[in-house]
């Protein structure tokens, strides 16, 4: 039996906390990607996000939180954290903390670490969901491990629909940015970013001066164990990067205005033809999705821009072409 998909009304909602007090997951909207929530205080709840994501278990968790306040419960802010928060939260940013003490969210969604991620995400059911469980929610992209992550509820049906672990998916179409939260580590002296995403390098660095960023390749002992190099690979076809033009065979994903790159290509989309960065990132998982087909030797994708919003595309690409 499949899921049920409730489009976001008070009703869903009071469905929805109760499948979170039980101890069951719900996916829900943020304006990044869907996530696939649980409880954060309650370990077996956070137990089953494993098993339905079938996602390895040291991988941490981002807790989403309603409010600065709630978030200060759970780590140790600093005046950095404070003043990024102040300008972008709620939003796709996510800092990685020192953990409270007495921090009550269960010990399997930090990975036993010392650090816990947070944010205060800013689509509008997100927050009416926090704000009416009134605690934390651990949820990780709502898809399963080493898939492309969900930004219609669509492809949450398609990854997770027939896990029993699942209650319901709150459904609000497709988000809005299309790309996973920035991640930005402020447990230590210096300010290291993680994983790049919407809110940009140069957004930070003009809050904080100049920071460091964790190599592109995640695979020697990274800081932030969640950030595998092959995470978010199509499964059924490769990628190949940097493409002036579609081989035949191949799929192509373009971005600008080119109407002949594709020409020779068995399907040809593009990521924004006005050559939009935001567009291209809230475009790109469902296209590498619609691409990811056995019949396509490849999918071709033309060379994006690395300049703001651009940068957190490529560092996706370049995921999905290491896979
Ligand atoms: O936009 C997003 O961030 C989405 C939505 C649902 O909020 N969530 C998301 O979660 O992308 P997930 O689990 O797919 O990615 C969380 C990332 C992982 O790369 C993980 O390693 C990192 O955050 N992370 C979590 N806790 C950490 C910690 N204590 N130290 C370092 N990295 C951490
Ligand atoms: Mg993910």
């Amino acid at each position: 039996m499949s899921v049920p998909v409730l489009s976001s009304s008070a009703s869903a909602l009071a469905q929805a906390v109760e499948a979170l007090r039980d101890g069951r997951l719900v996916a829900f909207p943020t304006e990044t990607v869907y996530g696939l929530g649980a409880d954060a205080t309650n370990p077996q709840a956070v137990a089953s996000i494993f098993t339905a994501k079938g996602r390895p278990s040291f991988n941490p968790l981002i807790a989403h939180v309603a409010d600065l306040d709630m978030a200060e419960r759970y780590a140790r802010f600093d005046d950095r954290a404070r003043d990024l928060a102040a300008r972008h939260w709620p939003g796709p940013l996510t800092f990685v903390l020192p953990r409270r003490e007495a921090c009550l969210i269960a010990d399997l969604a930090t990975a036993g670490l010392s650090t816990i991620a947070l944010r205060v995400p800013g689509h509008p059911v997100a927050a009416s969901l926090l704000r009416e469980f009134g605690g934390p929610i651990v949820a990780p992209s709502a898809n399963r491990s080493g898939a492309v992550s969900p930004t219609r509820p669509a492809h949450v049906v398609e990854s997770l629909g027939d896990r029993d672990e699942l209650a319901l998916i709150l459904a609000a179409g497709r988000t809005e940015v299309g790309l996973e939260s920035t991640v930005l580590d402020l447990s230590e002296a210096t300010p290291l970013l993680l994983r790049p995403g919407a809110v940009t390098r140069e957004q930070i660095e003009a809050v904080l001066g100049p920071i460091e960023v964790a190599a592109g390749t995640h695979e020697n002992a990274p800081r932030s164990p969640g950030l595998l190099l092959k995470h978010y690979a199509p499964s059924a076809t490769r990628v190949r990067l940097g493409a002036l033009r579609a081989e035949p065979g191949e799929a192509w994903l373009g971005f600008g205005p080119d109407p002949f790159a594709g020409r020779q290509a068995i399907t040809a989309l593009n990521l924004s033809e006005r050559g939009d960065l935001a567009e291209a990132a809230a475009n790109l998982f469902a296209m590498l999705r619609t691409l990811d087909d056995a019949k396509h030797r490849a999918i071709a994708v033309a060379p994006i821009p690395d300049e703001g919003l651009g940068v957190a595309i490529n560092d996706r690409l370049a995921r999905a072409a290491h896979g």
